[in-house]
């Protein structure tokens, strides 16, 4: 059903080649494997299983794949629902970086696919190959070239992918735009009429909820990428497109003027906070991935409009969340089991039409999905895919941190010139510009 689009893991090759990262280009590994011991049945004590999922959508999904972990790996195993709240799991990297760091790793954690994986925990040694369970579970024909490439360093996978994730979509209240005559805005020049229109109606255009930066850095990544188009946007993570170019200035002046019409309390909302003002009517938009989708449906909220954000028609704007192997795990056998039902068409099934995502996997069945997510499986598959800044798939976590840093001066201080120059400065930093 899902065909893979291709441009996104060429895209991230291409950083790979340009940036030395050492990526592999594998996921093909037939190798003949043993089941994995106490998955076929007996498995027994704790299973830690560490993310970020709090919220209401996030938390029913991953709640669907735990009910279904007795009946895959039978067994007495008790699931540790280990999270640290905060989207984008923008304070859980640092709980599970010390985790890592002294020996202590969960079971399985959530991780990013892309260089945040990659970089962070397979280079570095500190995750097991998966190549043995993914040949005994027919995975390197299930999962999109794309995604094995992507999952794969030095020829063997390193994680399972239990989504695709987009993250340019604008979120509206239909009933606000209708009640105010409005069409939700295609282009930058239709966002900024609709948001004057709803400014003088008293509405706030646009909802935002950056206590964790990240939010914003998701509105500058979707304004790049209306701004500059895929290929332009592709560059900056290659060193092909200039960081100090006039296009990048004239998406920093975009992103300013959209800041422009956020809630003014905006440093202390969550992503999901700035949503219920969307669903309140106190607020019309919403820039955020489709975890937004999620957050509806566990709030019953069904007058939500959605488009691609302003300049974004045709590229979705890509991440996946994953689940590996930490060297040294505790009960191994039991994390193998949770693996193995990560990856599987039922757990899939489950999860991702209660969390907003559309499947890694490409058989699931359409008809469980809901309208906005057999809009995304279509988008998917038809689309110009690119990589997410924010959420790991673009570029090292160590990049991402200082541009998070450029932004979050920026919101303050709106000075085009000096995030240009520190975003300049980053990509130099990361040794992917000279
Ligand atoms: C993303 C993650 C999603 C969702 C979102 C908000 O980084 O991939 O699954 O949880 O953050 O927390």
């Amino acid at each position: 059903m899902l065909a893979r689009p291709k441009f996104w893991f060429t895209a991230v090759i291409a950083v790979v080649a340009i940036a030395a990262f050492a990526w592999g280009c594998g996921g093909d590994d037939e190798e003949e494997s043993p089941t994995p011991t106490g998955t076929g049945g007996g498995l027994t004590g704790e299973l830690e299983i560490f993310s970020w999922w709090t919220t209401g959508g996030e938390a029913a999904g991953k709640q669907a794949v735990f009910d279904l972990y007795p009946s895959v790996c039978p067994g007495d195993v008790e699931i540790t629902d280990a999270t640290v709240a905060g989207g984008a799991g923008f304070n859980a990297r640092q709980v599970l970086t010390t985790r890592m760091l002294g020996g202590d790793p969960p079971g399985s954690f959530q991780v990013h696919m892309g260089h945040e994986l990659t970089d962070t925990w397979v280079t570095t040694g500190y995750m097991e190959p998966l190549d043995d369970l993914y040949a005994e579970e027919g995975w390197n024909d299930i999962f999109p070239q794309g995604v094995l490439d992507i999952v794969s360093y030095e020829g063997k996978p390193y994680s399972v992918p239990v989504n695709i994730h987009r993250a340019n979509v604008l979120w509206y209240n239909k009933a606000v735009f209708e009640e105010n005559d409005l069409e939700p805005p295609a282009t930058f020049d239709e966002f900024f009429a609709v948001a004057e229109a709803l400014d003088a109606a008293g509405i706030t255009p646009l909802a935002l909820g950056d206590n964790g930066i990240w939010a914003s850095a998701q509105v500058l990544e979707t304004a790049l990428i209306g701004t500059l188009g895929a290929d332009g946007y592709n560059g900056l993570w290659t060193g092909e497109t200039d960081w100090n170019g006039a296009d990048v200035t004239q998406a920093l002046e975009n992103f300013k003027r959209m800041l422009s019409y956020a809630n003014a309390d905006h440093t202390s909302l969550t992503w999901d906070q700035a949503n219920q003002l969307v669903i309140d009517g106190d607020a019309a938009m919403t820039i955020m991935g489709d975890w937004v989708d999620a957050d509806n449906k566990a709030k019953e909220f069904e007058d939500s409009g959605w488009v691609p954000a302003p300049g974004n028609a045709g590229i979705y704007d890509a991440l996946s969340d994953t689940f590996g192997l930490p060297k040294d795990a505790p009960n191994p056998d039991a994390v193998k089991c949770w693996l193995k039902l990560a990856g599987s068409l039922e757990g899939q099934e489950a999860f991702n039409p209660l969390k907003g995502s559309i499947c890694a996997r490409t058989d699931c069945d359409k008809e469980l999905f809901d309208e906005y997510l057999q809009s995304a499986m279509d988008d998917w598959a038809s689309d110009t895919i690119v990589p997410s800044l924010a959420h790991g798939a673009a570029a090292s976590q160590g990049w991402v941190e200082e541009l998070n840093d450029a932004v979050t001066l920026f919101v303050t201080d709106g000075d085009v010139d000096a995030v240009q120059g520190r975003l300049a400065d980053a990509c130099v930093n990361a040794g992917v510009c000279e």
